[in-house]
């Protein structure tokens, strides 16, 4: 396609939402930072627990202007949540108020959180009641995100608003001085459909798939945002119930010509190094955080494109832009904008060893989607592993489900990819460097992945994060049972090696 017809703003027949002809005319919103309604400290040991309350309830959302708010329901009644923003080692404890519509279960993804505290699906807090979760927050520093996780109503839940950042600081990143503050910027992507009346279109009906039309950042459609011409710290998520992205960052008056940036850290934290790319594929659940420099771009825009030959699917023109940088002329503080480290952490991989402990094809099957052939419902089966707990496993991830992708989450481990085979995508360069807790399974694609199951006993979820096959039902769970030698919680050796 030629770049003019990639710049066209999209007609009203490439649409399935109402026409947005706002781009890039809203500021992005930034969630408020979550305070503590108390602290609590152990006098013997002096550490410290932070107590936080989240009412879980509706607001409104003009989205178009002249048609009907949206009704969405959302922590404290905003979406995104607000953001927790928390230190290494300071415990904290949740109480999570459900005055919403439907039952609710809260995952906080990407933590060592011990059953019953992981959000597990059948664990819901029935309207009217609230469910204290606990946090050890003991891993390194790295962006989780909690969202919701009740059974079979996930996509509408999380979809509706329930979604946040939970972002881990810690005293070995702080010291790399990286983008801080008002420079460290978290991007909750999602991408929905509205009905023609401005409401929100529900996914409930939904079997295959909700990609969506309408491109959001922090909960505003195609905002803009004000930076200054430095560097920043992007961290990105994907919170949308079926779409990926590629993203790459373009310049007025160099359209199509993809600017490079540092990426920094996965979903586990800061990757080895950083590792210069020209676009980010970013898939549900994912979390990659760069560092971008718009210094050179002073007094001009930066807009984040997406490349959209991620994945197969309906595609709109409207789904090729996401956001738009306004950068000023003014540099207010040099924080963190010097070089970046050549080296940024010594990221505890898993030890290496060979073969494949557990394979999981993951498929549809009488208009199901499946895991190994059963579904979260089919409670006889659903475990379909019983990993040693201190054990290092290989577990390989096959696609088999014909043109469809799988963004592959297993809740309580950080895996390094080994391989991706099978179709269009390698390891990336990027991946390489990193441990994650989500793999993307392109069509026809097969992933192996080796972690060390798991800090604490217990029976967790492993599924697809296209919500969609998540609640029909492409779930199921691991045991991971203790060898009785391994000395969780006595000794941290494994959470922060
Ligand atoms: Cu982010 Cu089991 O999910
Ligand atoms: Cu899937």
């Amino acid at each position: 396609a030629s770049l003019l017809a990639c710049q066209a703003l999209a007609g009203d027949d490439e649409w399935l939402s109402p026409v947005y002809k706002d781009f890039y005319q809203f500021p992005l919103p930034i969630p408020p930072v979550k305070t503590p309604k108390t602290s609590y400290v152990n006098k013997t040991t002096g550490d410290v627990i932070d107590y936080y309350e989240i009412e879980i309830k509706p607001f409104e959302q003009q989205v178009y202007p002249g048609l009907k708010k949206a009704r969405l329901v959302g922590y404290d009644g905003m979406s995104p949540g607000p953001t927790f923003k928390l230190e290494k080692g300071r415990e904290s404890v949740v109480r999570f108020i459900n005055h919403g519509d439907k039952e609710t279960s809260v995952h906080l993804h990407g933590s060592y959180s011990r059953a019953p505290f992981d959000g597990w699906a059948e664990d819901t807090t029935k309207v009217g009641q609230y469910k204290d979760y606990y946090y050890p927050n003991k891993q390194n520093a790295r962006t989780l995100w909690y969202h919701d996780h009740a059974v079979h109503i996930t996509a509408e839940n999380a979809y509706f608003g329930q979604a946040g950042f939970y972002i881990l600081h810690d005293a070995a990143e702080d010291s790399l001085n990286l983008p801080a503050g008002d420079y460290d910027v978290p991007l909750a992507l999602a991408s929905k459909q509205y009905n023609k009346d401005g409401t929100l279109f529900s996914p409930a009906g939904e079997t295959d798939s909700l990609f969506g039309d309408v491109i959001h950042v922090n909960g505003q459609p195609w905002p803009y945002f004000k930076v200054e011409p430095r560097k920043y710290r992007l961290r990105f998520l994907d919170t949308s119930v079926s779409r990926a992205f590629k993203l790459y960052f373009e310049a007025d008056g160099a359209l199509g010509k993809k600017i490079p940036f540092d990426v920094i850290a996965s979903d586990a934290g800061l990757m080895t190094k950083p590792v210069q790319s020209d676009n980010l594929e970013i898939s549900m659940a994912e979390r990659w955080e760069v560092i971008f420099d718009f210094t050179q771009y002073a007094g001009k825009n930066v807009t984040v494109r997406n490349n959209r030959d991620v994945q197969h699917d309906e595609d709109y023109n409207s789904t090729d832009k996401v956001m738009r940088f306004v950068v000023g002329k003014e540099v207010k503080s040099q924080q963190g904008n010097g070089n970046l480290p050549g080296s940024l952490r010594s990221v505890p991989f898993p030890p290496s060893k060979s073969g494949v402990d557990r394979s999981f094809k993951f498929h549809r099957s009488n208009g199901e989607w499946q895991v190994n052939g059963v579904t979260f419902a089919d409670v006889k089966n659903r475990i379909l592993a019983k990993p040693p707990r201190g054990q290092v496993e290989i577990w390989e991830l096959e696609n088999s489900s014909g043109g469809w992708s799988h963004p592959i989450h297993v809740h309580l481990v950080d895996f390094q990819i080994l391989s991706r085979s099978g179709g269009k995508r390698p390891v990336l360069g990027y991946e390489k460097e990193a441990l994650k807790d989500v793999v993307l399974l392109g069509e026809g694609e097969t992933a192996r992945v080796i972690a060390r199951f798991a800090p604490w006993d217990g029976v967790y979820m492993f599924h697809c994060h296209n919500l969609i096959h998540e609640d029909h039902d492409m779930m199921a769970a691991s045991n991971v049972t203790s060898l009785g030698d391994w000395g969780y919680p006595e000794t941290t050796s494994f959470i922060d090696p």
